[in-house]
């Protein structure tokens, strides 16, 4: 059991904010502890300096500071080692970066390359974008009507020359935490490559890099306690060696004469610039936060919440719920019958109640649920059953007014 009180204590949002702010947006992005704030503003207040090239002390803390994260990550996701650990701005540049350094290279126009239905805009459009650059096909794993993937159909969907996979490991809108293993396996089996996006999964439940197997995995600070424009691309180091660079420019060279230039090791090599020091320091921060917690004990209590919230909102009739995975983590889509869902969102929030409302950047999967957009209630480790019950009264409230 958290102590969530004592856990909001350490937010200094809800210490500012009139009493009965409740936070049910953390699948777009979560709040942050004071401990990562603080983490970010020592940076600016007491060493403040570019990383990997000032040779004076606090050049050289700020270079540690950075680079410790990696081995942060490393241990915190069981990665084998932690020059496969690659600092973005987020999941959104983590698989473009893929799709780009590695896609671009790697592909003809035979090949083919297989995402789902059920992706998020940032895990569907670079693959877009790369299938019209590189004339390849693109096809989906379909979604089924209670928001899993359509699974019994990966045989027939992997061919021979499919050459990336890309699957999420926990959708944004049903929650549905993905069969990654089983569709890892299926994948190596004609040589393809595996992605998997974990901007959902990773702040909520344990993930094991060595142990999933998977070539590519990316996820985003902002969603896990930390600073935004921050996110970490883990790639396998022997297709990282062999990949040229995203980005070209300073720090991710070798050597660079007029006509030619040669590339730093990985995974500095994927870090062109001046990279977003304060906010890696920040995700270290973030990381130390949760691992005092335990992911475990994370993962427990927001699956307590996600039975709670679902056994309260499908006791209002007015209510219909989308998709029912069985095993998902914690998010509800929703709607309330004759409510826009931004028009619910706007209500709730005149009680202090912050949800999301629209299409979640998944109009695929609104496409076939035949609407535009849903409501969306997604919990953390700062929230209650309490936070549901209000929710729960204030849908209620704002049914009534649209009746
Ligand atoms: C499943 C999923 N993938 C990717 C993203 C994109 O993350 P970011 O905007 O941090 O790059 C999100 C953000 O909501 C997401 O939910």
């Amino acid at each position: 059991m958290l102590d969530v009180k004592d856990i909001k204590n350490d937010f200094p949002i809800f210490k500012s904010k009139e009493k009965n702010f409740i936070y049910l947006d953390s699948a777009s992005t979560s709040q942050k502890p004071q401990s990562v704030i603080d983490s970010v503003s020592s940076y600016y207040d007491s060493y403040s300096a570019n990383i990997h090239r000032a040779l004076y002390e606090i050049g050289e803390k700020a270079t540690d500071k950075y680079e410790s994260v990696r081995e942060k990550v490393r241990q915190f996701m069981n990665v084998p080692d932690s020059h496969n650990i690659i600092f973005s701005s987020g999941t959104t540049e983590s698989i473009n970066l893929i799709a780009y350094a590695w896609g671009t290279k790697n592909l003809s126009n035979d090949d083919h390359i297989l995402i789902t239905e059920m992706e998020h805009h940032s895990n569907l459009v670079p693959w877009q974008l790369l299938s019209s650059r590189s004339n390849t096909s693109l096809d989906y794993i379909l979604l089924n009507n209670d928001g899993t993937l359509e699974l019994e159909s990966l045989e027939k969907k992997i061919l021979s020359k499919t050459k990336i996979i890309s699957v999420s490991h926990q959708s944004n809108v049903f929650g549905t935490i993905n069969p990654i293993n089983k569709i890892i396996d299926e994948a190596k089996k004609v040589g393809a490559i595996t992605v998997i996006d974990g901007a959902q999964a990773v702040p909520h439940m344990k993930v094991d890099i060595e142990n999933l197997g998977c070539d590519f995995y990316a996820f985003s600070g902002h969603k896990m306690l930390g600073p935004t424009g921050v996110g970490v691309l883990i790639g396998r180091k022997t297709i990282l060696e062999k990949m040229d660079p995203f980005m070209g420019g300073g720090e991710m060279i070798n050597t660079v004469t007029m006509e030619k230039s040669t590339w730093n090791d990985v995974p500095w090599k994927f870090e062109a610039g001046t990279p977003n020091i304060a906010q890696v320091i920040g995700l270290g921060a973030a990381i130390d936060y949760i691992e005092k917690i335990g992911i475990e004990n994370i993962h427990q209590h927001e699956q307590g919440l996600l039975k709670y919230g679902l056994e309260i909102l499908s006791q209002n009739e007015n209510i219909v719920l989308y998709g029912n995975p069985e095993i998902r983590g914690a998010v509800i889509p929703f709607n309330v019958k004759n409510v826009h869902p931004h028009d619910l969102a706007k209500f709730l929030d005149t009680d202090g109640i912050c949800i999301r409302a629209g299409h979640h950047c998944t109009q695929p999967i609104m496409n076939r649920l035949g609407i535009n957009a849903t409501a969306r209630a997604s919990f953390y480790i700062y929230n209650t059953k309490n936070d549901i019950e209000k929710l729960g009264d204030s849908i209620k409230k704002t049914a009534d007014i649209f009746k």
